[in-house]
């Protein structure tokens, strides 16, 4: 299995993770939007390949303050073998390079999952309540 950075031609790839997954597609997940976000920051969108195949995924990005962590996913078939803690400490590992002091991720408050694997990775998961809001018409 090999982690490296997403190119456009994985697209296909990625969204069959974040459906198999289980991840919502929202707006800022259409080709056009992740065209956009590549642009900032390429090497900061990672995938994990197994032979031909996109196993799993972590969208990062660094605001200049924080790195954030996006739709980690992995296909059901490959959870439980290491696959997002190698997507995650690559991602930590670049985010490093580039400067960034602090990684945070965002997680529903009912994924198990999610909570038991960024605790496992050194994450504090702190009870805190998310605002938001979209500036797309009609849209979540
Ligand atoms: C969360 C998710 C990305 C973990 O991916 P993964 O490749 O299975 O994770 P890893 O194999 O690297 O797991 C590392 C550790 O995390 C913990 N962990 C991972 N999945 C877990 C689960 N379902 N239940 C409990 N602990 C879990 C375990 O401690 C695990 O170590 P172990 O297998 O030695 O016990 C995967 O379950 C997934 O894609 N979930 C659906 C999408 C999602 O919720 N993404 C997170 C959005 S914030």
């Amino acid at each position: 299995m090999k982690v490296r950075t997403f190119r456009l031609s994985d697209y296909p790839g990625v969204v069959t993770v974040w459906s198999e997954a289980g991840l919502e597609f929202r707006p800022g997940d259409s080709e056009e939007q992740i065209r956009v976000k590549i642009q900032r920051d390429s090497e900061l969108f990672l995938v994990a390949e197994d032979g031909r195949r996109i196993v799993g995924s972590v969208m990062g990005a660094w605001d200049g303050r924080r790195g954030w962590i996006y739709h980690l996913g992995v296909l059901p078939i490959c959870q439980r073998k290491g696959v997002a803690t190698r997507l995650v400490r690559e991602l930590e590992s670049r985010m490093k390079k580039k400067g960034v002091l602090k990684v945070n991720a965002l997680i529903f408050g009912w994924n198990d999952a999610s909570i038991e694997f960024f605790s496992k990775s050194g994450y504090l998961v702190a009870n805190m309540k998310e605002a938001q809001k979209s500036l797309v018409a009609g849209k979540r």
